[in-house]
């Protein structure tokens, strides 16, 4: 039973008394009808963002041409200390801004196989996000390392037990989401590193639905290596280069597999062999992407100026919510809650289930709400905690009630043609 009301005057109340409230306007957001519930796929644009892109393009790259990349070379190692500091729990000198999380999760997984001589399983969950397990099936094939698929439950995520249970004295690495892309249930990394650990094997995790929706703390929970996107909760823009992290103590341990100039002693020394620096910065390839870097500087000062804590409180309060008009509005046209209801257990976004969940996310658009699908029936709904207002998620609960209560997303094409 809901223990709240049901009015929108007390989503109004809430938002009245929300900490965050000043934030939205650091935000562009030409739409004022819009309801944005999607950050877990691409976050807003930041208006410090967009002022030091006009600086960077007309000023640095514009009037100073190539005599900016003096300023520019540190760049992806600052950012990295600052999503560091900020968002990821990790002291200066162990994050890089590069690459994309695919690219990112392919050097490290190479790296710890490597540094493993005798221990050739990679472990990861049948519902990991598509990018992460095709990168090890193909790693996994090209070196004869056997991948074992942990089966995972669809809405409540990875359990421990499961885990416990598939690592063993050839197990090189367990490689996980930390927050579920489809269901948004919240692994407890801190636990499963400590079961990895024990079998002697290292820990990964992707950090994509996690990195600024709740806060992470790395080194404290023992993570050997990370991955993670800066699109989403990060709001550094489509495209935006990812991060990675790997552990102080490992990075001598570790010879990432693509030996780029970017990561080399001496680069513009031009030297004949491969030599690369000592620390994070061997996890470089080639030229950084500067305009998404400096992106992903400011998203991370922005959210550290926000602060994880109350963010992660927001997200709390914003999802449960959500769920709770789901549950007192929407269960009787046939729609369930597919995320962990535990707050612990749960990351910044709500997944529902529906036969017709396509139809419906595309009945909300055409309503100016957007929310997004994943198969197989799933509508996830992604509060933005350093915008999203309490009315959003109860006006945009209200329209999901009206779509379902007149049938209107019927007529709908049933299937999606391509899924973004
Ligand atoms: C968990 C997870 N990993 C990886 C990716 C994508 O990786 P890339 O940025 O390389 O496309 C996503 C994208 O949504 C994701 O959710």
């Amino acid at each position: 039973m809901t223990t709240f009301p049901l009015d929108r005057g007390y989503a109004e109340e809430l938002d009245a008394a929300d900490p965050l409230a000043g934030f939205r306007d650091r935000f562009v957001l030409d739409d004022p009808s819009l309801i944005y519930l999607d950050g877990n796929s691409l976050g807003p644009l930041p208006r410090a963002t967009q002022a030091r892109i006009a600086e960077v393009t007309s000023t640095e790259w514009g009037a100073g041409l190539v005599r900016s990349w003096g300023r520019w070379i540190d760049l992806p190692l600052q950012a990295g200390d600052d999503v560091g500091e900020h968002l990821v729990g990790a002291a200066p000198g162990q994050v890089a801004v590069c690459d994309s999380t695919t690219v990112n999760l392919y050097k490290l997984v190479c790296a710890a196989l490597d540094a493993q001589p005798g221990r050739n399983v990679i472990v990861t969950d049948d519902d990991n996000f598509p990018t992460d397990r095709y990168v090890l099936q193909g790693i996994a094939a090209q070196r004869g390392c056997e991948l074992r698929m942990i089966r995972t439950d669809m809405d409540q995520g990875v359990a421990e037990d499961v885990v416990r249970g598939a690592v063993d004295e050839r197990t090189a690495l367990v490689s996980l989401s930390h927050v579920a892309y489809r269901s948004g249930a919240l692994a407890d990394m801190t636990a499963i590193t400590r079961i990895v650990h024990e079998a002697g094997a290292l820990a990964l995790w992707d950090l994509c639905h996690s990195v600024g929706a709740v806060p992470v703390e790395l080194d404290a929970s023992g993570a050997d290596l990370a991955v993670g996107c800066t699109y989403k909760y990060l709001n550094a823009g489509p495209g935006a280069p990812a991060f990675l992290y790997v552990r102080r103590e490992l990075q001598k341990r570790l010879r990432q597999p693509v030996w780029g100039w970017f990561g080399q002693r001496g680069q513009f020394e031009m030297g004949p062999a491969y030599d690369p620096v000592p620390g994070i910065g061997q996890f470089m390839t080639g030229t950084p992407q500067i305009i998404g870097t400096v992106a992903v500087q400011e998203g991370a000062r922005l959210l550290g100026e926000a602060g994880m804590g109350r963010l992660r409180a927001k997200g709390v309060a914003l999802t449960g919510y959500l769920i709770g008009l789901a549950d007192t509005w929407l269960a009787e046209h046939g729609i369930a809650v597919a995320s962990p209801r535990p707050d612990e257990r749960r990351g910044a976004h709500v997944t529902l289930s529906h036969p017709d969940a396509w139809r419906i996310s595309q009945a909300l658009i055409q309503r100016n709400v957007i929310g997004d699908y994943r198969t197989p029936d799933r509508l996830r709904l992604g509060p933005v905690p350093i915008i999203t207002r309490f009315t959003d998620v109860w006006d945009a609960l209200d329209i999901l009630r009206q779509i379902l209560s007149d049938r209107s997303y019927a007529n709908l094409p049933a299937t999606p043609a391509t899924v973004t």
